[in-house]
C-alpha cells in the first residue's frame, strides 16, 4: 500500500470567502487540467460558464511572453491573464500562494526569468535512485514501470506550481535496460509524458552514447558514420511516433565511464550535433553534459587540474554547436560542493546556448539527513557578475544573453523518492520549492522564498514560522561551517558521500586533493605558481582570485595553497578560523534543535518527528566532523587554539 502523501505546499486552503466559483474561456489540456485542479487547490469552489469570482482569460499581450501572467484583483474576485494555458495554469497555482499567505500585491505580474525550467531524475529502471535520498524511484520498480500514474500526476502538479517546465526521468548514467527506452518501453514513457504534458512539462531521456551498438546491434556508435546515423535517425522517428511532443534528449558523454565521442577521436560538438540534426526536424533539443574530466588520475601527478577540464574541452568548441543543442554545465567545477567558485565556462562561451545545473539532491550536503537549505547557493550563482563590476551576471548569460534563450535555462538534479514526503527530510521540500521558485523569479532572496515555503506548509502564528524560516537560511552557512574549510570540498567519505574522511580522496584518482601537509593547505590554481586554472575566468575574476589580498576568504583554498598562519580578509589565521568555524557550525545545529523542539504540538506531528530525529543525526554528525577536522589540523600544524576549546589530540 503507498504511504498517503504529503501535498507539501499545495496543503492550504483558500482564506474562507476569497471567492467561490470559476470559468475558463478555453478548453485544450491545459485547461482542462486548471478545471480539475482549482476545485482541489481552493476546496469549495466550483465551475461555472457565465460571470465567476475567478476567470481565466487567454491574451495576447507581448509583455507576458508565452508563460507569463498577470492577476488582477476584481470587486468579487481575480482574473488571470495569460497568452497560453500553460501561463493560465502557472496563474492559478500563483493566486493559490498569493492567497494562502495574505499577499496583497494586486494585480501582481510575473513573467519567467528562465525558459528552460528543468528537473533531471537520476532514476534507474530497478528503483533505486543514484544520489537519492527519499526512497525508491516514483516511476520505476524491479525493471519495469511502476504504473502509478496518480503518483506521477500528484508529482507534475507539485512542479508546475513552482514553474517546471521540463523532466528528465532516466539517470544520466544510463545502463543496458535502459539504454533500450528508446525503442523498448515508449508506451510507457508516453503514457509518465502525457501526465506531465498535462502540467505543461516536457519529458526528455537520458540516453547511452553507445546505443547504436549496445541496443541497435552496430559494430560503432561514431557519430559520422552513415550507419550510425541512420540509426538514430529510424529510432528518433519511431520515438516521435509514439510521443510527437518528446522533448529531446540529455547526454552525459565521455564522463566517468560513459561512452562518447572522444572513443571515435571526434569532439564534442560533434557528437552532439550529430544528434541535434536528428530531432531538429521534430523540434527537439539536445542537452549535453559538460560534466567531463579525467576521473583516472595519479594523486602523485599535480600537474592535472580537473577543475580546468569542462573549459580546456568546451571552450575551443564555442560556436561550433547547433541551435538546438544546449551545454548544461554544472555551477561549480568539481562536483556540486557546499561551496566552489562558478564555473569559469558561464562568461567564457558566448555563442553557445547554456543550461545551469544544480543538484536539489543532497549528494554532498547531508543527504536528506542535514537541514542545508541551498537557495543560498543558487541565489549566488544566477546573481554572480562573471566580470566582475561590468554586470555579466549568469542569471543574463543563460537567460536574455543566451543565443537562443528558448533552448536555454537552469536544470537540477531532484530529490524526491517515493518517502510519504517526497524529499525523506521535511525541510528538504523547501529545496524542491525554492529552485522552482528562484529559477523562476531570479530576483526573490532566499528569505522571501524560506517564508513563503513555511507559511504554505505549516499553519503556524508569525513568531514560529520565523523561527522554521531561520533554521532554513541559517542552514547552509551551518553545514559549511562544519565541513569542509575555506572552498577545499571533498573530505568526504569515498563512494557515498555521507559524513567526514579528511584523507578519503587524497591519495584516489578522481582529481579532489587539498593537498594538506605541516605548513599549510590548499590547490595552487593561480597562473603564477599553480595550474593556471584562474586564467580561465574573464580578466576581472583572474586578477581577484589570481592574488592572495583579493581572493575571498571563502574560496581561498580552493585557488591557494597558504601556510595555516596567513591571514585572511576575515582578521584570521587560517588554521583559527577552520578551529572558530567547526565549534561555531557545530553551536548552530543545537540552536536549529532548541528552536524545532520549541515548535512541538505546533506543527504537524509527523513533520516534527521527522525533523527531530533528522536534527539529532545531523548534531552526531557535525560533531563527528568538527572533531576529526581540528584533529586533524591540530596534529599537523602543531598549533593550538587560541581560544582554548577543546581539541583532541
Ligand atoms: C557525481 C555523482 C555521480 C554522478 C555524477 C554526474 O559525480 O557522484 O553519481 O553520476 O556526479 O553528475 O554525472
Amino acid at each position: 500500500m503507498q504511504p498517503v502523501r504529503d501535498l507539501c505546499w499545495l496543503t492550504k486552503q483558500k482564506k474562507p470567502g476569497a471567492f467561490s466559483t470559476f470559468s475558463i474561456a478555453s478548453d485544450g489540456p491545459l485547461a482542462k487540467t486548471i478545471q480539475r485542479e482549482f476545485p482541489e487547490l481552493f476546496k469549495g469552489v466550483t465551475q461555472v460558464n457565465g460571470e465567476a469570482s475567478v476567470r481565466f482569460i487567454l491574451v495576447n499581450d507581448a509583455i507576458l511572453g508565452n508563460e507569463g501572467f498577470i492577476i488582477a484583483k476584481t470587486t468579487d474576485g481575480f482574473t488571470v491573464h495569460g497568452a497560453s494555458e500553460a501561463a493560465l495554469l502557472y496563474g492559478m497555482f500563483a493566486l493559490h500562494r498569493l492567497v494562502n499567505t495574505d499577499a496583497d500585491t494586486f494585480p501582481y505580474l510575473s513573467v519567467p526569468d528562465q525558459h528552460l525550467r528543468m528537473l533531471n531524475h537520476w532514476d534507474n529502471f530497478d528503483g533505486s535512485i543514484e544520489r537519492g535520498y527519499a526512497g525508491e524511484s516514483i516511476y520505476y520498480e524491479n525493471n519495469r514501470f511502476r504504473g502509478d500514474l496518480e503518483l506521477v500526476r500528484q508529482y507534475a502538479r507539485l512542479l508546475a506550481s513552482v514553474g517546471i517546465n521540463a523532466v528528465s526521468i532516466n539517470n544520466v548514467n544510463v545502463k543496458k535496460l535502459e539504454a533500450a527506452f528508446i525503442t523498448n518501453t515508449l508506451p510507457d514513457i508516453k503514457e509518465i509524458a502525457g501526465v506531465f504534458a498535462a502540467y505543461g512539462i516536457k519529458t526528455f531521456l537520458c540516453i547511452n552514447y553507445a546505443a547504436p551498438m549496445r541496443v541497435g546491434g552496430l559494430l560503432t556508435a561514431d557519430p559520422l558514420d552513415l550507419a550510425v546515423i541512420r540509426w538514430w535517425e529510424r529510432t528518433v522517428a519511431g520515438i516521435y511516433a509514439a510521443i510527437p511532443d518528446f522533448a529531446g534528449f540529455l547526454v552525459k558523454a565521455d564522463s566517468e565511464g560513459e561512452p562518447g565521442p572522444f572513443t571515435y577521436g571526434r569532439n564534442h560538438a560533434e557528437g552532439a550535433n550529430m544528434l541535434a540534426r536528428v530531432v531538429s526536424p521534430y523540434g527537439g533539443l539536445v542537452i549535453w553534459r559538460c560534466f567531463v574530466y579525467n576521473c583516472a588520475q595519479d594523486w602523485r601527478d599535480r600537474t592535472v587540474d580537473r577543475a580546468r577540464a569542462a573549459y580546456d574541452i568546451f571552450k575551443p568548441l564555442d560556436g561550433s554547436f547547433d541551435d538546438n543543442v544546449a551545454l548544461q554545465i554544472k555551477n561549480g567545477p568539481i562536483d556540486f560542493q557546499i561551496r566552489e567558485p562558478n564555473s569559469p565556462l558561464f562568461g567564457a562561451l558566448e555563442k553557445t546556448n547554456q543550461i545551469l545545473e544544480f543538484q536539489v539532491t543532497q549528494e554532498y550536503t547531508g543527504q536528506q539527513r542535514h537541514v542545508c537549505y541551498l537557495v543560498p547557493l543558487w541565489k549566488e550563482t544566477l546573481d554572480y557578475d562573471t566580470k566582475h563590476g561590468a554586470g555579466a551576471y549568469i542569471k543574463n548569460v543563460i537567460g536574455t544573453q543566451s543565443p537562443t534563450p528558448a533552448n536555454s535555462g537552469v536544470s537540477a538534479v531532484v530529490n524526491v523518492g517515493m518517502d510519504a514526503n517526497w524529499t525523506g527530510h521535511k525541510l528538504a521540500q523547501a529545496n524542491l520549492y525554492g529552485y522552482g521558485r528562484l529559477i523562476w523569479d531570479n530576483s526573490l532572496s532566499s528569505e522571501e522564498i524560506a517564508k513563503e515555503w513555511t507559511r504554505l506548509s505549516f499553519d503556524l502564528s508569525e513568531e514560529d514560522a520565523a523561527k522554521v524560516a531561520t533554521i532554513q537560511t541559517a542552514s547552509r552557512a551551518a553545514y559549511e561551517d562544519y565541513t569542509c574549510p575555506l572552498g577545499i570540498g571533498f573530505m568526504c567519505k569515498p563512494g557515498h558521500h555521507y559524513g567526514v574522511d579528511v584523507d578519503g580522496y587524497e591519495y584516489d584518482c578522481w582529481g579532489t586533493y587539498h593537498y594538506a601537509d605541516r605548513e599549510g593547505v590548499g590547490r595552487e590554481r593561480s597562473v603564477a605558481t599553480g595550474t593556471g586554472y584562474t586564467a580561465q575566468y574573464s580578466k576581472e575574476r583572474c586578477a581577484e582570485y589570481e592574488s592572495l589580498q583579493t581572493c575571498p576568504d571563502e574560496f581561498l583554498l580552493f585557488f591557494h595553497h597558504v601556510p595555516y598562519t596567513h591571514v585572511l580578509q576575515s582578521g584570521k589565521t587560517v588554521i583559527q578560523h577552520i578551529y572558530d568555524a567547526h565549534f561555531e557550525g557545530f553551536a548552530k545545529v543545537e540552536k536549529f534543535i532548541a528552536l524545532w523542539k520549541s515548535l512541538e504540538g505546533k506543527v504537524d506531528e509527523a513533520s516534527f518527528l521527522n525533523v527531530r530525529e533528522r536534527l539529532e543525526e545531523q548534531l552526531r554528525s557535525a560533531r563527528e566532523w568538527r572533531d576529526q577536522i581540528n584533529t586533524y589540523f591540530y596534529r599537523k600544524s602543531g598549533i593550538g587554539d587560541e581560544k582554548g576549546r577543546l581539541i583532541y589530540p
